[in-house]
């Protein structure tokens, strides 16, 4: 019989994840599909009832829901539980969900693969990261980069989000986590973007710049990372080069677009759901080939 997986998520148009997917099953002749599951806030307990009855095999978890689910889990990793929030569910059996957290190993291979192609070197111990924003990405980033031993100084517009996370941090691990003002443009090596700034400004234009994009603070980074990948912005056509590449892109700092952490989040979400090797270079076509035609 065909496995079922799936995003649970509201909204859910325009999703890259059912490529990505598909192709994975298809490249390694895994009898499976994935769909759309398309769940308004208030809606999770009903739809797990009716997922459980339908033996839909594994979902990924999207906004608003990462952090809503953790109560209907009948079991999850310590990650979650530091984090906060559950990006992959696998169904157990007997109505019983399992929850982990893929988003913050993908940010950690992520930055880790682009530090040993500019140096060979993947280390991050005592690396000082500036995290923008302070939502849930921001959160699980945070942790990876932690555990991974650097130094985290988080800026969020409403700074007491940022504090929440410095304070439910500080004391897991050795490395130093701070929130910071939102206005203080502190330097550090690695600058991640995390807000949706982009998505809530799509008609900005060059002169309106948010005050992190000023080549002065951008180009004292070593790598300049943003999670966004597809804002729909009016005067920046591709979805990848956000304001922030282009200004770490036109002072010559290394930078990381927004889909390099969606495939390396998916793929190890592949390898929780299913004992075989991980089809990357298929999930990284399919994602190519989808975010050209968005
Ligand atoms: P996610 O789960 O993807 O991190 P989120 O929880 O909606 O998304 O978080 C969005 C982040 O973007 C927040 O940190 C938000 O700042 P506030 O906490 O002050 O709301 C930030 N953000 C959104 N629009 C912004 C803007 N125009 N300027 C600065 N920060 C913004």
């Amino acid at each position: 019989m065909t496995k079922r997986y799936g995003l649970l998520a509201h909204p859910v148009k325009h999703s890259l994840s059912p490529a990505m997917y598909n192709a994975a099953f298809k490249d390694m002749c895994i009898d499976a599909k994935y769909e759309l599951f398309d769940v308004e806030p208030g809606g999770l307990a009903e739809f797990l009832k009716k997922a459980a009855a339908e033996e839909i095999s594994g979902f990924s978890v999207s906004l608003p829901h990462k952090e809503a689910i953790i109560p209907y889990l009948h079991m999850t990793t310590a990650d979650v539980r530091a984090i906060g929030a559950a990006n992959t569910i696998a169904y157990m059996g007997n109505g019983q969900y399992f929850g982990l957290n893929t988003d913050y190993v993908g940010a950690l291979k992520t930055i880790k693969e682009r530090y040993k192609k500019l140096c060979g070197r993947v280390g991050l111990k005592d690396k000082i990261v500036i995290i923008l924003g302070a939502g849930g990405s921001s959160r699980a980033i945070a942790y990876a980069l932690l555990k991974a031993g650097a130094h985290v100084w988080i800026k969020n517009r409403t700074k007491e989000k940022a504090v929440k996370i410095a304070v439910d941090f500080a004391e897991r691990f050795v490395s130093e986590i701070h929130a910071d003002d939102w206005e203080t443009m502190n330097t550090g090596d690695i600058l991640i973007n995390t807000t949706s700034f982009w998505l809530n400004n799509k008609g900005i234009t060059e002169n309106e710049l948010p005050s992190f994009c000023a080549p002065e603070f951008v180009r004292e980074f070593e790598v300049v990372m943003d999670i966004s990948y597809n804002n729909g912005m009016e005067n920046f056509p591709d979805p990848l080069k956000t304001p922030l590449i282009l200004a770490a892109e036109a002072e010559g700092v290394a930078t990381i677009t927004g889909e390099k952490m969606l495939l390396h989040q998916a793929a190890e979400q592949f390898r929780m759901w299913f004992d075989e090797p991980v089809p990357i270079w298929a999930m990284k076509e399919a994602l190519e080939k989808n975010l050209n035609q968005l």
